[in-house]
């Protein structure tokens, strides 16, 4: 693949987003530093790029909005470590594990509330009510999920109800607001949203195979945080639709009890149904979608990248 066409924007939105981190206050840049400075993939921002440049995107704003997307995204997962007890992230403590919830729940309603600052200078309504709306959902999803928690009877629709909302949502709004910016036609705006959307679905159900079958230090989080929590991913799911009555009661119970001690045996199980793959095949599936709505914008290699990403997002093991 040709050397990627958003790096130089990419730096660009790092010095964006440490720029953008100052506060009066030391606590909320030490623990804002921590996080962004530990890294991530910056997914969202990339796609923000990517669609803004495939429709020939020159706006300034969009280095700015990529940021926002970045800062949106890093409140959610001070709120989801908490929320989920997580004690590793990005290869290092969460924020949780070393300064604590209170602490870690504060700077996330900073970048919250930064990103919003952000986002009203660039002044665009539509972008506005794109990533309002986005936000909004994604805090349905995390309760959506909450509700959900310990439930072993939980469908697959009910499942990706809850993806949609907790993650597709940002990777929708992050295509989409990169097509606003470009002034996009209806048509490929509506391209940008469905790519985004079908590749969070599919980044969300490889994480999730991830916390059975990945490598904690690859992925720099720890396995069997899911099982704790008592979700039923869809690798429990699958799990439990092929597997023997006694399999699919350990599962069962396992979910019910937020049994962390039973996640070998679970592993076990997820791997030899063949669970794992089935929740790889409907990544993979998710993956085309957005490969297909990427192939609807005009040639060039933006649009090439986006394709890349798509099927990179399925063999990721971090
Ligand atoms: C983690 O997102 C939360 C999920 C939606 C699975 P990322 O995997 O994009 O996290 P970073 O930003 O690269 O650390
Ligand atoms: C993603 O869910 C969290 C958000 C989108 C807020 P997870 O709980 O699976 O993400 P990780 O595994 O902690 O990164
Ligand atoms: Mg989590
Ligand atoms: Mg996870």
């Amino acid at each position: 693949m040709e050397l990627d066409p958003i790096a130089a924007d990419m730096l660009h939105v790092d010095a964006v987003i440490s720029g953008r981190l100052h506060s009066g206050v030391p606590l909320v840049g030490q623990i804002s530093q921590y996080i962004l400075g530990a890294g991530g993939k910056r997914i969202r921002p990339k796609l923000l790029l990517l669609c803004c440049r495939a429709l020939g995107c020159e706006d300034k704003r969009r280095l700015e909005l990529a940021a926002v997307v970045e800062f949106i995204h890093t409140a959610t997962l001070l709120h989801d470590d908490v929320v989920d007890e997580s004690s590793l992230r990005r290869g290092l403590a969460t924020a949780n594990a070393a300064f604590g919830n209170a602490a870690s729940v504060l700077v996330g309603d900073f970048l919250y509330s930064r990103a919003f600052q952000m986002m009203v200078e660039a002044n665009s309504m539509r972008v506005m009510e794109v990533l309002a709306e986005a936000t909004n959902v994604i805090a349905e999803g995390e309760v959506l999920q909450l509700m959900n928690m310990h439930n072993a009877d939980l469908t697959q629709t009910q499942y990706t109800e809850v993806i949609r909302s907790k993650t597709a949502k940002l990777f929708e709004a992050s295509a989409r607001v990169g097509a606003i910016l470009a002034g996009a036609t209806p048509e490929h705006e509506a391209a940008c949203s469905r790519y985004g959307q079908a590749l969070g679905t599919a980044f969300q159900m490889i994480d999730d195979v991830l916390d059975y079958t990945g490598d904690a230090e690859m992925m720099g989080k720890n396995l069997g945080d899911d099982l704790r929590e008592g979700k039923a991913t869809l690798p429990l799911i699958a799990a439990m639709e092929r597997s023997t009555s006694q399999d699919a009661q350990t599962v069962r119970r396992a979910i019910e009890n937020g049994d962390e001690s039973q996640l070998a045996a679970i592993i076990a199980i997820v791997q030899n149904t063949g669970a794992a793959e089935v929740a790889m095949e409907a990544a993979h599936a998710q993956a085309e979608l957005a490969v297909a709505a990427a192939l609807e914008l005009p040639d060039g290699p933006y649009k090439q990248f986006l394709v890349e990403l798509a099927r990179q997002s399925i063999r990721r093991k971090n």
